[in-house]
């Protein structure tokens, strides 16, 4: 059964791509090239780029008919939290726009299996941690509204339309299974740091007087590798018969800004001594996945911990940067 991968390009949806084909799953790729990179799809001949927008509807129809596709990954669509305050509107209509275009294509179509790429950003500044599934979901920016409005889109149509839908809630993605695929945007703390380093400038610490251990913000990064398994495993799932099901995907574990630098500095041998700025405005102390429902239900646990992450990141990141 062949798999329609949207932002099959960009450096989370190449990922999918490349650990899907490996598993032998048929996929073609939809990606509009506005932020993706189609040379991360090279090496993978039986993988056709379709260059384009979920939004056309005639150009989705076309492709889930030419290709028999009978389920979609979705992970096209913008993400920069920053970006999305200053003009919620574009991040509206990408996102939620997009996904009601795409959901529309399936259903003309018959495509019944879907799944979709949303956030941790969802919760907001959770409760608890680790936070579940069923935390209550209180975004704080224009991105994280998207995300959980899309997935009541989802669950709207698998009530109504008997859609098979999985929404994965990725938390602070990281690293590069090949440095090909890796993370050439800078917009968040892992790249935020190379490029600190590459302009000889010290790295900034957004709030040193969180209620965390060292005062610093906790996240839970998950190697993109991590994510793209997921990924297959809830794929893989819906094609067994599963109605599917919403899921964090992320480690268990919680890593300060302090414990990133560190490794930074142990991965690159530069001094990554930071210096200490205000919070950011809507900056959670602490967002840490609970992964047991991912785990009993899709078989998933995250492998890779954060050297890896930091390591597989820096040989990307000096591989893609220009010269
Ligand atoms: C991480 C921590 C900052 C930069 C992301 C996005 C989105 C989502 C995951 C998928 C925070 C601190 C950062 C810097 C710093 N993923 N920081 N100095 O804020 O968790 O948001 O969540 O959808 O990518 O919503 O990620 O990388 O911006 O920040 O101190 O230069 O690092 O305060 O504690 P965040 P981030």
């Amino acid at each position: 059964m062949t798999w329609l991968v949207t932002g099959g390009a960009g450096y989370i949806g190449a990922h999918v791509v490349h650990a899907m084909a490996a598993a032998g799953e048929p996929v073609v790729v939809l990606d509009d090239l506005s932020s993706g990179d189609a040379g991360r799809l090279d090496g993978l001949p039986g993988v056709p780029l379709v260059v384009g927008s979920v939004r056309d509807r005639g150009l989705v129809r076309r492709v889930l008919r030419e290709h028999a596709v009978q389920g979609v990954v979705h992970v096209a669509g913008k993400k920069a939290v920053a970006e999305s305050v200053a003009d919620p509107l574009r991040y509206f209509a990408e996102n939620v726009e997009g996904l009601v275009a795409l959901l529309e294509s399936c259903r003309a179509k018959g495509v019944g299996r879907f799944v979709f790429s949303s956030s941790a950003a969802v919760y907001g500044a959770p409760d608890a941690d680790p936070v579940t599934e069923d935390a209550p979901c209180r975004p704080l920016s224009p991105y994280g509204q998207t995300k959980l409005v899309s997935e009541w889109v989802l669950r709207d149509c698998a009530t109504a339309y008997g859609l098979a839908a999985t929404s994965l809630r990725y938390f602070n993605v990281a690293g590069a299974a090949r440095p090909r695929l890796g993370d050439t945007g800078a917009a968040n703390l892992v790249p935020m740091v190379f490029a600190a380093l590459d302009a000889g400038t010290p790295p900034v610490v957004f709030g040193d007087d969180h209620a965390t251990p060292d005062g610093t913000g906790v996240r839970d990064y998950v190697h993109v590798a991590d994510v793209a398994t997921a990924h297959l495993a809830a794929a893989r799932a819906l094609t067994a018969g599963s109605a599917g099901g919403t899921y964090n995907v992320g480690t268990g574990a919680g890593c300060s800004v302090r414990d990133v630098l560190r490794v930074v500095a142990e991965v690159t041998g530069a001094d990554t001594t930071p210096v200490v700025a205000g919070r950011r405005p809507g900056d959670a102390a602490s967002v840490v996945a609970a992964v047991g429902r991912i785990e009993r239900e899709l078989g998933f646990r995250a492998r890779r911990g954060l050297p890896d992450m930091i390591a597989s990141a820096w040989t990307a990141w000096r591989r893609l940067q220009p010269l």
